[in-house]
């Protein structure tokens, strides 16, 4: 019994598989788009267009010259299906979703069930669990044990270490700061991922160098050939906010007078590159993506969501116009790039109990990532493309309103007190969502049919009431599409995607491979500067 078709049936597979969609179309253009028609030939015709499908999946077993790594910060199973619905419909898919390999991913760090953004992105970028609040060190470095992360031997390199022994461009483009948990683990070690500039490094840890300038000073940050995102108040002292672009009143605020953009402008003048620092959409629009080396720093703080920000030419770009400006850049080598993609937002979102923003920042990840497909489109055999999340958020989408519903709207009323609730709720929440009050004497909830639900900045009800919505630790889903995409095939440790990334690249540790494949490392050796 053969599981793959001959060539002369693969074709007939084929041409079969192009009837049923000029069928499908046809009975499409009989029906009025809103009456939905899921009759037995709907659902058999949909299962065979899926079988012929998965039979004609072809393995590349190349090597992955480029690679883009999405990470979604917060985009648990539960957002994508949610995401789906709201953005595609129930019957949609989203970019990734028709990627044809998958696996899933456990999330829990060295040291905690269910993990931080900066632990986790250790394991997806290094390879190595670390433990919760810690970056690019491994499990002997607890939080803020500024000593123990200095010790080489408890340091862990990323992909970007690998890549650039590789000759590979590298580059990451983040909604968050630059300096934020995930983006750090690329570039810097350090015990609390709070100390994104000096000021908040405490006297006992002065000896530990702040992630700002661990991007600006050290390796492999000042070798990363594009930067984007936010976090000027990190990079720069003293810098003034406004209401378009506020000061984050959370995150580090530097004072001790240095210009670290200046310090990457001059770092690239004395190394002779040619490079540009972008600050807005104009600037953005204006690169000609001739420089080796970009550095965009678009906010303060965070950028703006994208149902908030200002599309004018001095507001802050899209995840997706960064992302295309990344991808043209660092296309230029011949050797390839690695890019690292992030939708940080989503996260933020959840974590403020806005679950309709969180959705809202899924669809604009999932437009970046459209336009890296297309991108992408004549270099698809050897681009390895993955799509996946750090940790998921307990969004909950509860029964049992009818497909005509909104995703955001009632689900039905409660058996117990015929309250209504929302179909999305979280497990738990902040003040905000956590809408219980006494009424004589007994504990009642807020009636959400009362309020717009629908409103981008409704909070849903939680169950617990805390300072903000918890991480949730279910294992998240792993998309892939591309040279070797079909390694993620079944329940992985997160740290397999670094593991993936270094196999299929044929850089850092797992390069030797024995498929007849030259490792572009081997190719590359003598270019290695140590
Ligand atoms: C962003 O992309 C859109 C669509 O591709 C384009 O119309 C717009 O001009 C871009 N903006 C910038 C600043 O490049
Ligand atoms: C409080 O409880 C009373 C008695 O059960 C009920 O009539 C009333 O509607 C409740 N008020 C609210 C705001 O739920
Ligand atoms: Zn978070």
């Amino acid at each position: 019994m053969s599981s793959s078709p001959s060539p002369s049936s693969s074709s007939r597979w084929t041409s079969c598989l192009i009837l049923l969609q000029v069928l499908n179309l046809a009975i499409a253009a009989t029906q009025s788009a809103d009456h939905v028609t899921e009759d037995h030939r709907y659902w058999l015709d949909l299962g065979r267009e899926d079988i012929l499908r998965a039979l004609s999946e072809q393995r590349n077993t190349g090597i992955a010259k480029n690679v883009i790594l999405f990470v979604g910060d917060g985009m648990g199973l539960s957002t994508v299906t949610a995401a789906r619905i709201y953005g595609k419909t129930e019957r949609g898919r989203l970019a990734f979703e028709n990627f044809p390999n998958i696996g899933t991913l456990k999330t829990y760090s060295a040291d905690k069930i269910v993990p931080d953004s900066c632990s986790t992105a250790t394991a997806l970028f290094s390879g190595i669990k670390a433990n919760q609040k810690t970056s690019g060190v491994d499990y002997r470095v607890v939080v803020d044990d500024c000593e123990a992360s200095l010790k080489p031997e408890n340091t862990i390199d990323s992909m970007f270490v690998w890549a650039k022994e590789a000759g590979k461009s590298t580059g990451f483009v983040t909604t968050t700061r630059v300096t934020h948990a995930t983006p750090s683990a690329l570039y810097a070690h350090t015990s609390n991922r709070n100390w994104e500039c000096e000021d908040k490094i405490p006297k006992n840890a002065a000896a530990c160098k702040d992630i700002a300038r661990q991007l600006v000073e050290d390796l492999p940050g000042r070798d990363i050939n594009v930067i984007m995102g936010g976090g000027r108040q990190n990079l720069q002292s003293n810098v003034v906010g406004s209401d378009a672009d506020p000061i984050d009143p959370w995150s580090c605020y530097s004072k001790d007078g240095r210009d670290l953009i200046a310090d990457w402008t001059a770092d690239k003048n004395v190394r002779n590159f040619k490079h540009r620092v972008v600050q807005n959409n104009e600037e953005l629009a204006g690169v000609d993506h001739s420089e080796e080396f970009l550095l965009g720093v678009f906010a303060n703080g965070h950028l703006k969501m994208e149902h908030e920000r200002d599309q004018g030419p001095k507001g802050m770009p899209s995840l997706r116009n960064m992302t295309e400006a990344a991808i043209k850049n660092l296309m230029k080598n011949p050797d390839g790039f690695l890019l690292m993609v992030e939708g940080g937002l989503i996260d933020f979102a959840h974590h403020r109990g806005h679950a309709k923003q969180a959705l809202s920042e899924t669809m604009a990840f999932n437009d970046a990532i459209e336009r890296a497909l297309e991108l992408t489109k004549a270099k698809a055999s050897e681009t390895l493309i993955i799509v996946t999340s750090d940790h998921s958020h307990p969004l909950v989408i509860s029964g049992y309103a009818d497909r005509s519903v909104p995703i955001t709207g009632i689900a039905q009323n409660s058996k117990f007190d015929g309250v209504p609730y929302t179909t999305l709720l979280y497990g738990t929440g902040g003040p905000d969502n956590y809408k219980f009050f006494v009424n004589q004497s007994s504990v009642a909830r807020e009636n959400p049919a009362l309020v717009n639900t629908d409103d981008i900045n409704y909070a849903q009800q939680a169950a617990i009431l805390t300072d903000e919505v918890a991480h949730e630790g279910s294992d998240v889903l792993v998309y892939a599409t591309g040279p070797m995409a079909h390694l993620f095939h079944s329940v992985h440790e997160q740290t397999y995607v670094a593991h993936v990334i270094s196999y299929a690249s044929g850089i850092g540790p797992q390069s030797g491979r024995n498929d007849g494949h030259r490792s572009s490392i081997s190719h590359h050796a003598k270019n290695r500067k140590f």
